[in-house]
């Protein structure tokens, strides 16, 4: 966890208690930042190891936690995708308990995905969502269940997650990039660190008497993904393979491959930061990619001097 981002962020008030339901790669990067502040932090997994700390939740299964775990939970963030039918799997299993604690904060990750396509145009929050594909309209679903619940709710809504270990840096060294170029299309993107610094900011915006009902959490550069892989490779002093058209890619693309390139939009961070007075730890892929790089090769150095 970088010291600079852990000394931008503020603690919680002692008595704070904080559940990460999902401690996948955005819920680890939370729950390590709010645990370097000092912030009391429960997280769960559907398979945790038996040395970890993490709490056994699986919806599927219907594992979930007691309510002496749960006790006293004061801010909850909830990064589990919706399931196969068309309820919030965290609510249908969960949501009576969760009705019980004091909380103060709701967060729920969503995607940017729910206001599907809009042919390159910029995309706020008080636009109406027009989702395009399957996925996205089931989580515009779960939202609305979440914002329905009765809980003190904040839907997330994300683009496309990178950080340390999930960048298109590894694939440059793997050389197994096939960057593609389609005119006019951009992605946008976050950096997990934003998730995690965005969301303690949104609890201390919240606890203060501002609280949107729904915040877009993304970079403020929208870019074609072959600029960012071109960054990636030059970073690392390789060559980027040739950049095909995406009228040739298209046909060995999976299904889930060209539903991504089927929908181009730029979503707007102006709520979060212009209303909300958030400033973007990472404002652009270069500055990501970069962070990347550098903590990637401090892990590797630690685990090269580790002893056996
Ligand atoms: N990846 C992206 O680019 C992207 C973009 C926009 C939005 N999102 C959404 O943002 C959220 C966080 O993304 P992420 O990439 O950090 O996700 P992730 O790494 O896949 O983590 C998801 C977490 O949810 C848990 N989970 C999944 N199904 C579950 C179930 N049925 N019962 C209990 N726990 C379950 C997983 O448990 P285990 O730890 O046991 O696997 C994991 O901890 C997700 O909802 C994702 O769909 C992702």
């Amino acid at each position: 966890m970088p010291e600079s981002l852990v000394n931008r962020c503020r603690s919680l008030p002692a008595e704070s208690r904080l559940c990460i339901l999902g401690a996948g790669f955005s819920g680890r990067r939370v729950a390590a930042l709010a645990e370097a502040l000092n912030i009391s932090v429960l997280t769960t997994r559907r398979n945790p190891e038996s040395n970890s700390r993490s709490l056994r939740f699986d919806t599927t299964r219907n594992v979930i936690p007691t309510e002496a775990e749960l006790h006293g939970v004061t801010h909850l963030l909830s990064t589990i995708p919706p399931g196969r039918d068309q309820n919030d799997p965290v609510l249908r299993t969960l949501g009576a308990q969760l009705c019980q604690l004091p909380l103060r904060w709701v967060g729920y990750l969503s995607t940017t995905g729910v206001y599907g396509d809009t042919d390159g145009a910029w995309v706020s929050e008080s636009d109406t969502p027009k989702p395009g594909q399957d996925r996205s309209r089931r989580r515009l679903i779960c939202e609305q269940e979440w914002l329905h619940s009765g809980l003190p709710v904040q839907i997330l809504r994300l683009p496309g997650i990178y950080g340390p270990g999930r960048s298109p840096l590894a694939a440059v060294r793997a050389g197994t990039l096939k960057p593609i170029h389609k005119p006019g299309q951009v992605f946008c993107r976050v950096h997990v660190d934003d998730i995690a610094a965005g969301c303690l900011h949104l609890m201390h915006c919240s606890a203060a008497g501002q609280h949107p009902a729904i915040v877009n959490i993304c970079d403020h550069e929208p870019a074609p993904s072959h600029v960012m892989q071109r960054h990636a490779a030059d970073l690392l002093n390789c060559n980027l393979p040739e950049i095909r058209d995406y009228a040739d890619a298209e046909t060995d693309m999976s299904a889930m491959a060209r539903s991504f390139w089927a929908e181009n939009r730029r979503v707007s961070n102006d709520l979060l930061c212009k209303t909300l007075g958030y400033s973007m730890i990472h404002p652009n892929f270069r500055s990501g990619l970069q962070h990347c790089l550098e903590e990637e090769r401090l892990m590797e150095s630690l685990a090269r001097s580790a002893p056996d």
